[in-house]
């Protein structure tokens, strides 16, 4: 069967996206290793950080931070940032000029109470007053690409939502990824792709859709029904790190050149990654988490997920994967 026809490639201020499927930023698992694991599968075409306390980043330290450790290998990478307040933004786009940033998201969906209580995440998507000057400050500060991740609003309402891309295109926005999710739903509801549709031709900049896109199929009827010029993909890559493969295979013709590998030779890389990355007492806390949704996509998975949640060590981790993996197969 030949893929149906979606345009392979965006350019976004001039940096090629291809294809265009791009890793989500998600906090806790979208660290270095994880990055580098997905890319090694193939298929994506953007990487992004989990979201990044603009006021904190001035004085993380890249060398230790787990959050700014990076392989020079993990390209393109955006960093995305959480900021409630003009006067962070400088500092915090100096520091990712020095990181070597390809591109900086601004999170305008964050529904966390801590970031909710501060202004920053949906709450600044919400205050277009102040919103207006963290992008105009963040537009003057870089030449990179700006994008912004948002949701789909309070309220089903097209016109809010069309109103607020042009706005934020207006102020210099290079690319828009939206969350098919109102501000207040939780991620087990159906995503509303259709509700990027209604808006997404009105828009000039690029635009990809995300949530709930778990297989090939998925992405497909995403890009159908959204109308986007990509793809971003959240716990479907935690769950198949080859999905991002398997949709540049079956929704754009490209196929990877990567090796395919058993479920439990990615773990294995995962772990090693881990370990390349990360100094030891940061290594499990990640593995666990990685594995939370990692696991579901095997049969008895909730029995490896438990096992790797009670254990005390790598080593031990390992040796319990290794006897799940030796039963399942
Ligand atoms: C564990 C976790 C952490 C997340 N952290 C972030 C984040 O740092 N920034 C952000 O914009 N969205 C974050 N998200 C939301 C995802 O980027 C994405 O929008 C959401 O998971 C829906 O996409 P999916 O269905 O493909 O997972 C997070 C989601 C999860 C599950």
């Amino acid at each position: 069967m030949s893929p149906p026809f979606f345009n392979n490639k965006i350019l976004v201020r001039g940096l090629a996206i291809s294809p265009p499927i791009v890793l989500a930023p998600m906090v806790g698992i979208s660290h270095s290793a994880f990055r580098s694991l997905v890319q090694a599968e193939g298929g994506v075409g953007l990487l992004f950080t989990e979201m990044l306390a603009a006021k904190r980043l001035p004085h993380d330290n890249p060398f230790c931070s787990p959050l700014l450790i990076r392989d020079a290998s993990e390209k393109p990478l955006f960093y995305q940032i959480i900021a409630a307040s003009e006067a962070d933004i400088a500092p915090a786009v100096d520091k990712l000029h020095l990181l070597g940033a390809d591109g900086i998201d601004l999170n305008l969906g964050c529904p966390a109470p801590m970031q909710k209580r501060q202004g920053a995440g949906a709450v600044l998507a919400g205050n277009q007053a102040v919103l207006r000057k963290v992008l105009r400050r963040l537009r003057k500060s870089t030449e990179l690409p700006v994008s912004v991740k948002i949701r789909l609003g309070q309220s089903l309402d097209v016109d809010s939502l069309r109103s607020f891309g042009l706005f934020l295109e207006a102020e210099g926005v290079d690319m828009i990824t939206i969350h098919a999710r109102l501000h207040g739903e939780k991620f087990c509801r159906k995503p509303r792709w259709e509700q990027i549709g209604a808006v997404k031709d009105a828009l000039s900049v690029p635009v990809l859709a995300n949530g709930g896109i778990f297989t090939a199929g998925d992405a497909k009827r995403c890009l159908e029904l959204s109308h986007a010029d990509g793809v971003m993909i959240g716990r479907g890559a935690v769950e198949r790190p080859w999905l991002c493969a398997d949709i540049a295979s079956e929704v754009y013709g490209i196929d990877s050149t990567a090796e395919k590998r058993e479920s439990q030779d990615i773990y294995a890389h995962f772990i090693a990654l881990l370990e390349q990355r990360f100094a030891p007492e940061r290594r499990l806390g990640r593995l666990k988490q990685f594995t939370r949704y990692f696991a579901a996509s095997f049969p008895f998975g909730h029995h490896f997920a438990a096992s790797i949640q009670n254990s005390d060590s790598i080593a031990e981790a390992r040796h319990r994967a290794a006897v799940f993996f030796d039963r399942s197969t």
